[in-house]
């Protein structure tokens, strides 16, 4: 079968807009993108900033790596390919729900700087924030919430971040978080600042 092209595709031109979602919702839509090595302390900032947001009274909703992987990406592995394919998925997921006018947080180790910058053109630049949660490697695996690194060091997991398998650093993020100095409340406190800054 003919696989469709997108000279076959024509998209309505609906009414409403992303702009007055945001407008009736009283608040602007943005996407928070959370990168860094697992165990840098990703979803825990993101929890406290979330909950800071729905205090204040805004609509928001955390995309997470680990959920996403029991559902959306299940069919996904960690190889190169099937980690682009994941952030291409979540990044086309949080632009919907982005332009339902909410807040999103999405916490993926997102480690290719190429996907996330796609990530950030398929969500939109001006209501995108790159959010880089840093710990060094040793840091993260001395945390090892979960057992991985462990399992990563003796070969029973492979294409582990930071073992076997790269992590880009960003060189510019919106917003930096150095998890080795900072609590989880005051890099949450970051966020919050740039948000209310733009
Ligand atoms: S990403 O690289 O594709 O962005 P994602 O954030 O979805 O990764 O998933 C990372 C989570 O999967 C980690 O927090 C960890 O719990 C789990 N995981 C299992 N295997 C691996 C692996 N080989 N590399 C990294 N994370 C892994």
């Amino acid at each position: 079968m003919k696989k469709t092209s997108v000279s076959d595709l024509h998209v309505h031109g609906f009414r409403i807009q992303p702009e007055s979602r945001g407008r009736l919702l009283r608040q602007t839509p943005a996407i928070l993108w959370f990168t860094g090595l697992s165990a840098a302390g990703k979803s825990a900032i993101a929890d406290k900033v979330e909950a800071l947001l729905h205090a204040s009274g805004q609509l928001t909703y955390i995309l997470d790596g680990d959920s996403i992987r029991l559902g959306l990406c299940k069919d996904l592995g960690f190889a190169d390919a099937d980690r682009h394919e994941n952030v291409r998925r979540v990044a086309e997921i949080a632009k919907l729900m982005a332009d339902a006018g909410l807040v999103v947080l999405v916490c993926l180790i997102s480690p290719f700087r190429r996907d996330r910058e796609l990530a950030r053109s398929t969500a939109g630049r001006h209501r995108f924030a790159e959010i880089h949660v840093h710990a060094s490697l040793a840091v993260a695996e001395a945390r090892d919430p979960k057992g991985l690194y462990r399992l990563a060091r003796t070969g029973a997991i492979q294409h582990f971040t930071g073992i076997d398998s790269p992590y880009e650093q960003p060189t510019v993020p919106d917003v930096f978080i150095d998890t080795c100095s900072k609590s989880i409340d005051e890099g949450a406190d970051l966020v919050v600042k740039w948000l209310n800054s733009r």
